[in-house]
């Protein structure tokens, strides 16, 4: 079996964090959101990954991420011209995909399940889509699936006004090379993209083989900037482990599970975890409090923080109050005058938000 994970498209729900980047290199607890679907899927046995790419961000997307070494797999580069939808972005892989069966994995989404599990489902039932399911309160902001009491899908939509259930299609799915004929058949939707939903409805009304599971980990979507935290808050809190590379002075006070990277200096701090900073970092008279990630070559002196993400090359100096569920882009800088400020002075990129509570 092969994989293709979709890291094109254009990411306009994470601006301004995405006007210089590709949404899907957004790091969470420092790494970037695509390598833990790399990661999930060679886990499940799969080391044939194509990544599908756009013109924008592909070359980022290729330089970070690498031929696959680090992961233990093969990855190829697919170029999407434009972001025709995800449906369109199979019909580009499909010299890649040959006659192979396939996962697909939407290179936004983060998912804590066995993906060997749906893939065994998938060969033992013969099936020819099979998709995962999870309940939403906001189901119009997703696919929707209405399904029987067997887990087969009966229909499916793509944001619906009027859902047929909570059920979204998380950005997971297996097909077998069905789907491709599938594609060719569909037609483009009002928003003019091809849709997946569509293909997998066409599938289901031949009638072909398609069946739906129910997620039972935690799902993702991090397009938006609380996602993005309560990603960070989940991974922080399940998956780090405690390793100090960088130097932490004695006046300096590292409590619980905190990571802190090579080339790293901690002077006169006080960092309760779960806390990730990254490699060659200066923090100098800080308190950084749970659930807050910081990169790598990040400037943070006289600064209070917590529950927030700091990006590369960020600065934040002589902040006096308390940095809380913020996002602070990369090479940003907030700086506060050590006597009481008479004037703000700002530089802010578009689509920011900035907010003074
Ligand atoms: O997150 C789950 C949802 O993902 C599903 O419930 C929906 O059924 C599915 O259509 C999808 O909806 P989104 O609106 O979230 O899709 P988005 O445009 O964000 O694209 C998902 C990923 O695929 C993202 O990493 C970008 C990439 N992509 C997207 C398009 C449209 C491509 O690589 N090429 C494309 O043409």
């Amino acid at each position: 079996m092969k994989a293709i994970i979709l890291s094109g498209g254009k990411g306009t729900r994470l601006r301004p964090l995405t006007y210089t980047g590709a949404k899907q290199l957004v790091p969470v607890a420092n790494k970037p959101i695509l390598w833990y679907g790399i990661e999930a899927i060679v886990a499940a046995g799969i080391t044939d990954i194509g990544i599908i790419i756009s013109p924008e961000t592909g070359e980022e997307v290729k330089n970070k991420t690498g031929n696959g070494d680090r992961f233990g797999a093969k990855i190829s580069y697919i170029l999407q011209d434009k972001p025709a939808g995800l449906a369109h972005a199979v019909k580009v892989a499909q010299p890649f995909l040959e006659d192979s069966p396939f996962l697909m994995y939407l290179g936004d989404n983060l998912v804590q399940s066995d993906l060997r599990l749906f893939c065994e489902h998938f060969k033992v039932r013969n099936l020819d889509a099979l998709t995962l399911l999870c309940p939403v309160e906001n189901p119009t902001a997703f696919g929707v699936a209405k399904v029987d009491a067997d887990g087969k899908v009966l229909q499916l939509v793509e944001k619906p006004k009027v859902p047929p259930s909570n059920l979204a299609l998380v950005g997971i799915y297996l097909f077998s090379t069905a789907v491709h004929h599938a594609i060719a058949s569909i037609q483009p939707s009002a928003r003019g993209e091809l849709e997946i939903t569509d293909a997998i409805q066409y599938l289901i009304d031949q009638p072909k083989q398609v069946e739906a599971r129910q997620l039972e980990g935690w799902w993702l979507d991090t397009g938006k900037k609380d996602d993005l935290l309560e990603a960070n808050r989940i991974i922080l809190d399940t998956c780090l482990e405690a390793a100090v590379e960088g130097e932490v002075d004695e006046n300096s006070q590292v409590i619980g599970r905190v990571q802190i990277g090579a080339g790293s200096k901690i002077i006169n701090c006080t960092i309760r975890g779960p806390v990730t900073i990254g490699r060659d970092c200066h923090l100098e008279n800080c308190f950084i409090g749970p659930y807050s990630s910081v990169a790598n070559q990040v400037t943070l002196i006289d600064a209070d923080l917590e529950h927030s993400v700091i990006l590369q090359g960020a600065k934040v100096v002589g902040i006096q109050q308390r940095v809380v569920d913020s996002v602070i882009g990369q090479r940003a800088q907030l700086k506060v005058a050590p006597q009481r400020p008479k004037a703000l002075r700002f530089m802010i990129g578009d689509d920011s938000q900035i907010e003074l509570v």
